[in-house]
């Protein structure tokens, strides 16, 4: 054969295997979307198919694997979850338990290691030191105590509201681990010593976001927490707070998450870069904020 014709035939091997690639190509794309259609009416896969596709076979069999906050150890707990919960997504299985909240309040309790953490996440799985104080205390315009961070956010977000002729006023802010005690107690005496009652609406002591100085509880013009949610200042605060780096901590949807009532008038300074993801995306229990962009990080931000 002469080098030409060995050329040409070599050219004609090179087309041939580009033709096959491009078959094999659009064939798979065939495939996924049959396998597409598939899935629309049915959730298994052909057996034969499965074969086909391993990867697919895989999230099939383990929907919470594919999930980029998976935690291996914690499958068998994605499972009892599930269980437990039948309508429940893989998605919102795997990060509340990642978030303990498979586990009873009060059961499993760790303490809050990094104190300066932006979120600082403190609730009934998560323990402030007794003898924690924030080290940059200020004082919001009513004298109650804040981190400095947290009044100068406030002072921005009540001035703004008082050019729409609202006014706040912030009835309570720090605690300290000896106060919500007291308070905890007090509740527990009127309540007849109902701790399952009491545990709704009150923090116990080092489990307050109080202790962190970075929730404030508000009132609007009636001058009462619970009226708060039925002056102009309520709805204001829900819809506006995020512009100054604030979340309404306790909301009426996430009431079997968080274990508390809804607290219409308790916000919680978490910074603005969290405030607005969290309005962004419509998020509004911190846990899962937690879990999703602080334990762990978006694929896509990495
Ligand atoms: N009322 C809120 C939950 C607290 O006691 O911190
Ligand atoms: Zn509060």
């Amino acid at each position: 054969m002469t080098q030409l014709a060995a050329e040409i035939r070599w050219m004609k091997g090179l087309q041939k295997g580009r033709v096959m690639l491009s078959v094999a190509a659009v064939t798979a794309a065939v495939l996924a979307v049959v396998i597409a259609g598939a899935n629309l009416v049915s959730d298994e896969l052909p057996p034969s198919l499965e074969h086909a596709i391993p990867a697919l076979a895989v999230f099939e069999k383990n929907p919470y694997k594919v999930l980029y906050y998976y935690e291996a150890d914690k499958q068998e707990r994605y499972e009892a979850y599930q269980a437990a919960n039948e309508t429940l997504s893989p998605e919102d299985v795997v990060w509340r338990v990642n978030a303990g909240l498979d586990g009873e309040f009060y059961a499993v309790v760790q303490p809050v290691r990094d104190t300066k953490a932006m979120p600082l996440l403190v609730n009934k799985y998560h323990q402030l030191p007794a003898d924690y104080v924030p080290a940059d205390l200020a004082k919001l315009p009513s004298g109650k105590p804040a981190t400095k961070d947290t009044c100068a956010a406030y002072k921005e977000m009540a001035g703004d509201a008082r050019k729409e002729g609202l006014s706040l006023y912030a009835a309570s802010a720090y605690r300290s681990y000896e106060l919500q005690n007291r308070l905890y107690q007090g509740y527990l005496k009127q309540e007849g010593g109902n701790a399952a009652q009491v545990d709704t609406y009150s923090a116990r002591p080092g489990h307050s976001e109080h202790q962190t100085g970075r929730a404030i509880d508000l009132c609007g013009s009636f001058g009462s927490l619970n009226d708060f949610v039925n002056t102009p200042e309520g709805p204001w605060v829900k819809e506006n707070c995020y512009k100054y780096g604030f979340i309404v901590r306790y909301q009426e949807d996430i009431v079997p998450l968080t274990g508390y009532k809804y607290e219409p008038w308790h916000i919680t300074y978490v910074g603005k870069e969290v405030s607005n993801r969290m309005h962004e995306l419509g998020m509004t229990c911190l846990e899962e904020y937690v879990v999703k962009y602080v334990d762990h990080k978006p694929p896509t931000s990495v």
